[in-house]
């Protein structure tokens, strides 16, 4: 269970990564509020939700299963035990928690303010996922895939 929970996680990282991206991008075309803010791109960001939240309930059981967590004070003293426990959950928390305030904010605004909305808290998302991933040249012990 615990090996195929790691490959789900670390492969659907790139489904979350091309959503985010493409949601952005098509976000940034229409801030604006020249353009108007379809039920398609509130569907698109709909999915990038709920990739984000379906990573998210990989990551929380991985939290409890995975021995890269471990809350012993010495643990804060290694690398890699500090980046799972700490680094890359603490912030792949605050990226999602943006990314549903932004969409939930994005529901509610005024139409010319949807994709301005959506752009902003997504772009800040992104960032943030892409600093903590623990990429293989970080030397965390991560994959590519
Ligand atoms: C968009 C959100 C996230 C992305 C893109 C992401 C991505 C990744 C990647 C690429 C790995 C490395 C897998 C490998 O060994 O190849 C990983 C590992 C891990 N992630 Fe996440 N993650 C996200 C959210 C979370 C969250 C919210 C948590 C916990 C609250 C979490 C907990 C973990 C843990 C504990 C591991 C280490 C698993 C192990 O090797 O034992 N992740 N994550």
């Amino acid at each position: 269970m615990y090996s195929g929970l790691i490959h789900a996680h670390s492969g659907f990282r790139w489904i979350v990564l091309v959503l985010l991206l493409i949601t952005i991008i098509n976000a940034f075309g229409k801030r604006n509020g020249a353009k108007p803010w379809t039920v398609q791109d509130q569907k698109l960001a709909l999915y990038t939700f709920i990739s984000t939240h379906i990573q998210l309930l990989f990551g929380l059981i991985l939290y409890f299963i995975s021995p890269k967590v471990q809350f012993a004070g010495a643990a804060m003293k290694d690398k890699i035990l500090r980046f799972f426990t700490v680094e890359h959950s603490l912030l792949m928390l605050i990226a999602i928690a943006l990314i549903t305030i932004g969409y939930l904010k994005a529901k509610k605004a005024p139409e010319g303010k949807k994709a301005k909305t959506i752009f902003t808290y997504f772009l800040i998302a992104l960032i943030l996922i892409i600093i903590r991933i623990p990429w293989p040249f970080m030397g965390v012990g991560g994959n590519w895939f």
